[in-house]
């Protein structure tokens, strides 16, 4: 930034208010920056630093509305430890219930100020504004609030609420987009899920399958050093490795017993028809969510199914799928079987070790044992 601000300063007041010139130098630096930013912590703490400067305030924080509107929460403030309060609670509630900028310059003499906030910070408020944040479409996005004015000792003043809303109103796109990109990408995982969830919610013991088998698929991925974002596409993609199930019969799909030879050729075709319901994407999740259901019950030797594809034919995310599904397999009750003691998998894996699975693969599993089965505990089947 341009500008060099005072620091705070809680005995002797600084007298540097914004002449309209540098203002404008110090609102063109940021809004340039929070226009190319896209991570909306990053955003929330730059409009913070922005409104700072602006109003000479001590502290300032940005609170966005959650989606259920009864909450506002931050990432990052200054000063604050908190990131989420209730919309009924304190100036920053009610500057958002009544959607108008409060000012109030001296707090402890303010029914509406609480004090019990400074009791447990130890820090003394003594002046407060807050503004609502609007959306392009007119609805209330969230609230701007900064504390103690450090430029001067009377207090906010309408000026700084003019240069505060000015702040909010540029800053407001960038924030939106953000939001409304962060919203679109926490839907497509939502839907990914529960698209894994229909594919395992008539076996009801395993509730939690489709969650574990995507963290466990994570560690191996990460553990055999693929970069960060293949690890997490590949997480976000295995959860509807069995999505095929969907087509299976209950009678198969729930049988408490041992499957017959014919039953079990049924339950084969989840893989393929898995790979039939995603392959016409061309998105990169869904292609990727495809590969994983076509193979991930391929074998290393060559001997699974349905292709029967070997070794590093089958594709890396297919071979680390197939031993995460597996080891939750053995490691949970089934309708059909008990789950194994964490001795008797090791056997398993050890003795599948270049049949089964990759050897490599099995090697990073090892290793990356402690990982697993907390991610095991964490996600219990109930
Ligand atoms: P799943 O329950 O998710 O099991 C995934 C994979 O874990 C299995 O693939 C298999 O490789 C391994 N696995 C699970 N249980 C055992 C076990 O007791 N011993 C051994 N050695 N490996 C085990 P697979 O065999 O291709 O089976 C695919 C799916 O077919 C299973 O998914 C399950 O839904 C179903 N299934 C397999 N066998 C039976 C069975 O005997 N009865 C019933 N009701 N379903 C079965
Ligand atoms: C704070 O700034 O300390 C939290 C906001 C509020 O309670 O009004
Ligand atoms: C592919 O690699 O795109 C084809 C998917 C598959 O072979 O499972
Ligand atoms: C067990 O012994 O059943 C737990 C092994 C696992 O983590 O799946
Ligand atoms: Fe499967
Ligand atoms: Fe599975």
């Amino acid at each position: 930034m341009v500008m060099n601000i005072p620091k705070e300063n809680k005995e002797g007041f600084l007298k540097t208010e914004l002449e309209s010139t540098a203002l404008l130098g110090v609102l063109f630096d940021y809004v340039s920056e929070i226009s190319r930013e896209r991570q909306i912590d990053k955003i929330l703490m730059l409009m913070a630093d922005l409104g700072k400067e602006l109003a000479g305030a001590d502290r300032c924080s940005l609170w966005l509305m959650s989606h259920n509107s009864d909450e506002l929460w931050t990432k990052v403030a200054h000063g604050i430890s908190r990131t989420r309060i209730p919309s009924s609670q304190g100036i920053v509630g009610l500057t958002f219930r009544e959607r108008k900028p409060i000012i109030i310059n001296d707090a402890y003499s303010d029914s509406r100020f609480n004090p019990e906030v400074d009791k447990k910070t130890g820090y003394r408020t003594r002046n407060i504004i807050a503004l609502p944040i609007f959306g392009s479409d007119g609805e209330i996005m969230g609230v701007f609030q900064a504390i103690n004015k450090i430029t001067s000792d009377n207090g906010f003043s309408q000026t700084d609420l003019q240069r505060l809303t000015l702040a909010a109103t540029y800053s407001g796109t960038a924030l939106e987009s953000a939001q409304m990109r962060q919203e679109i990408e926490d839907t497509q995982k939502d839907v990914i899920f529960m698209m894994g969830e229909a594919g395992e919610m008539r076996s009801k013991e395993t509730g939690n399958h489709v969650r574990r088998v995507s963290e466990y698929s994570f560690v191996i991925a990460e553990g055999y050093g693929l970069p960060t974002q293949e690890c997490e596409l590949l997480r976000t993609c295995s959860p509807m490795h069995d999505i095929g199930k969907v087509v299976i019969p209950d009678v198969i799909l729930m049988k408490p017993g041992k499957l017959t030879e014919e039953e079990f050729e049924i339950m084969k075709t989840h893989a393929e028809v898995g790979y039939h319901i995603l392959r016409n994407s061309q998105r990169k999740i869904l292609k990727s969510a495809a590969i994983v259901a076509h193979q991930h019950h391929e074998k290393w030797n060559g001997k699974g199914y349905p292709r029967g594809v070997a070794g590093e034919e089958i594709h890396l995310f297919g071979r680390i799928t197939a031993i995460a599904d597996v080891f939750d397999a053995l490691g949970s009750d089934r309708v059909y079987k008990k789950a194994w003691e964490l001795d008797r998998i090791l056997a398993l894996f050890k003795e599948e070790r270049g049949q089964h699975f990759d050897p490599k693969l099995v090697d990073v599993f090892m290793d990356r044992l402690d990982a697993l089965l907390q991610i095991h505990d964490r996600f219990k089947d109930k």
